[in-house]
């Protein structure tokens, strides 16, 4: 009798603590990244460049073989095309994170949509998707910003 009781304590227990994990109850504030000031203007070279190349290129970068959905996020004119495999959508529609397919992956809860893809062990932290957002928001300029 003691012993069945000590189960269904455990149990109960092991319940709680699945649902204090699921609710985020251990998690601190994000990654750390949330703070961090974005700045004024985001630029390509500097800013989106090295996250799209560290995340995307080795999947939707210059390597055709192993390239994905025949996706090319390194050439602006690429990245700016109608999907090949996905007609109608886009990757980067400059003004419009909402539109940008490039934007709607990253930041996706559905782990079969999220970009990089889990398996890949690459993520985006949520200073780089920040980023990508505002730059999107500000006219997906691929050039260099002269001030
Ligand atoms: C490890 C390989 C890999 C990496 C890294 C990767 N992707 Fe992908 N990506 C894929 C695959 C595979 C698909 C096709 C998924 C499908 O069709 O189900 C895809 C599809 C996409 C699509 C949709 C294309 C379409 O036709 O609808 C977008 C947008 C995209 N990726 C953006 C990104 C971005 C942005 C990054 C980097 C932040 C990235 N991907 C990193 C493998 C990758």
């Amino acid at each position: 009798m003691k012993q069945k009781v000590s189960i269904v304590l455990i149990l109960l227990g092991l319940a709680a603590l699945l649902f204090a994990l699921k609710s985020g109850f251990f998690k601190s504030s994000d990654d750390g990244y949330v703070n961090q000031k974005l700045p004024e203007v985001v630029d390509y070279n500097f800013h989106i460049k090295p996250i799209l190349s560290d995340n995307c290129y080795t999947c939707h970068g210059p390597d055709a073989n192993k390239r994905k959905a025949g996706l090319r996020l390194d050439l602006e004119q690429a990245a700016l095309s109608e999907l090949p495999e996905n007609p109608g959508k886009y990757a980067v529609v400059a003004g419009r994170p909402g539109n940008s397919l490039l934007y709607r992956h990253v930041i996706s809860d559905d782990p079969k949509l999220l970009m990089p893809p889990p398996d890949s062990q690459l993520a985006l932290n949520s200073y780089e998707k920040k980023l990508l957002k505002k730059w999107i928001e500000q006219g997906a300029k691929f050039e260099k910003h002269w001030a």
